[in-house]
């Protein structure tokens, strides 16, 4: 049995990764096109130059399913050896059913748990802490989490401040159980929420409390909104204390880390957090120019591409962190 087990029976550890971006890039040129905004704004502004959109009839499962190929691929396991599937998403197929049983069916996965996370961009890293428990009591071996969104669909583009950020995209990893004197391991997850302050970034439509109707359509209230200024101080705080909440439980400092793989929303956030962590932008894995923020999906596709490309190896220590709509907020440090 492995030391750091903090009790359990296992350590988990991360067995394969996989992300998917859809072909249709909207670049910041297209955006000026559409509302009054430019590219020199946006860079400045976000670090954000395109983003990805669905075709028509590619769903948030399909994404999520081309992701998850890959993730087992790299696992080297089968659909069918999976005992879980964990889907992170704010931007679901449908309402009912979840888009992990969609997904199951897709992967043709066996008769196991299949189950939706709402926690908007921190959705993945919520999930993952859902699979790291299964794993460490025993109770399952080999768990699909995946971060997938279809954003375009709530994003208005007539409103200049929201349409420049959110694009579309799926990641994925396989979570499995380590091998005793294994280097790689998930070592601490914490998580948190402020619900004080969840009028910062809503989605007001399509749930009990405003349903659907001819009034809300033209009230634009199926669309998201945020107050943008207010979310980027509480993103900076909520992203540095999640990394400094990590490397304390763990004893670590700043310099034992090799990458942070945080949420990509700004790439403004992302150096703030940075900064306010010590830790030098080039061990901070930035995927947002080609992307923006995709939610969910984000550090599942940083990680990934942080991975594929070798910037990320084995045995080294990573933390994920993220924020998002909530205001949840919350960061993993593990050996990858
Ligand atoms: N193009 C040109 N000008 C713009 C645009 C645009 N797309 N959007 C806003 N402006 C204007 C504003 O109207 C304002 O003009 P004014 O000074 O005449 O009033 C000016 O630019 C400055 O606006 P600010 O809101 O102060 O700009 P800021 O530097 O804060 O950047 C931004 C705005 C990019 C939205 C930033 O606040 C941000 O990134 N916030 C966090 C957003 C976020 O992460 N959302 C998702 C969080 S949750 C999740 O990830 C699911």
């Amino acid at each position: 049995m492995k030391k750091k087990n903090n009790g359990f029976i296992y350590c988990s550890k991360i067995l394969g990764t996989g992300s998917y971006l859809p072909e249709k890039k909207l670049t910041n040129v297209d955006l000026e096109r559409i509302v009054d905004t430019n590219d020199q704004w946006i860079v400045e502004r976000t670090g954000i130059r395109s983003r990805r959109m669905a075709a028509p009839g590619e769903y948030t499962s399909d994404l999520a399913l081309a992701a998850a190929k890959q993730a087992l691929s790299q696992a080297q396991i089968s659909a069918q050896d999976l005992d879980m599937i964990i889907l992170a998403t704010v931007s679901p197929d449908q309402v009912m059913p979840n888009t992990a049983c969609v997904l199951q069916k897709k992967l043709g996965a066996r008769d196991i748990m299949a189950v939706d996370v709402s926690a908007a961009c921190t959705g993945f890293v919520y999930a993952f802490s859902i699979a790291d428990q299964f794993v460490r009591t025993g109770v399952y071996k080999n768990i699909l989490v995946v971060g997938a969104e279809v954003l375009h669909q709530y994003v208005n583009y007539k409103d200049r401040e929201t349409c420049i950020l959110f694009g579309d995209a799926a990641g994925a990893v396989v979570l499995g159980r380590a091998d005793e004197n294994d280097a790689s391991e998930v070592m601490s997850v914490h998580l948190h929420a402020d619900g004080e302050i969840s009028d910062l970034f809503v989605l007001p439509a399509g749930g009990s409390a405003l349903p659907f109707s001819q009034e809300v359509l033209d009230q634009e209230l199926q669309y998201v909104k945020m107050k943008g200024r207010e979310i980027f101080k509480h993103a900076v705080r909520t992203m540095a204390n999640s990394c400094e909440e990590a490397l304390q439980h763990n004893n670590m400092t700043a310099e034992q880390i090799s990458w942070v793989v945080p949420h990509q929303a700004n790439l403004r956030i992302i150096e703030a957090v940075a900064k306010h962590c010590s830790i030098p932008m080039e061990k901070v894995v930035v995927e947002i120019e080609e992307m923006g923020n995709t939610s969910a999906a984000t550090v599942p596709v940083a990680l990934d591409k942080a991975v594929r490309d070798g910037r990320i190896q084995r045995g080294q220590n990573i933390i994920l962190t993220a924020f998002g709509a909530g205001i949840t907020s919350g960061s993993v440090l593990l050996t990858y």
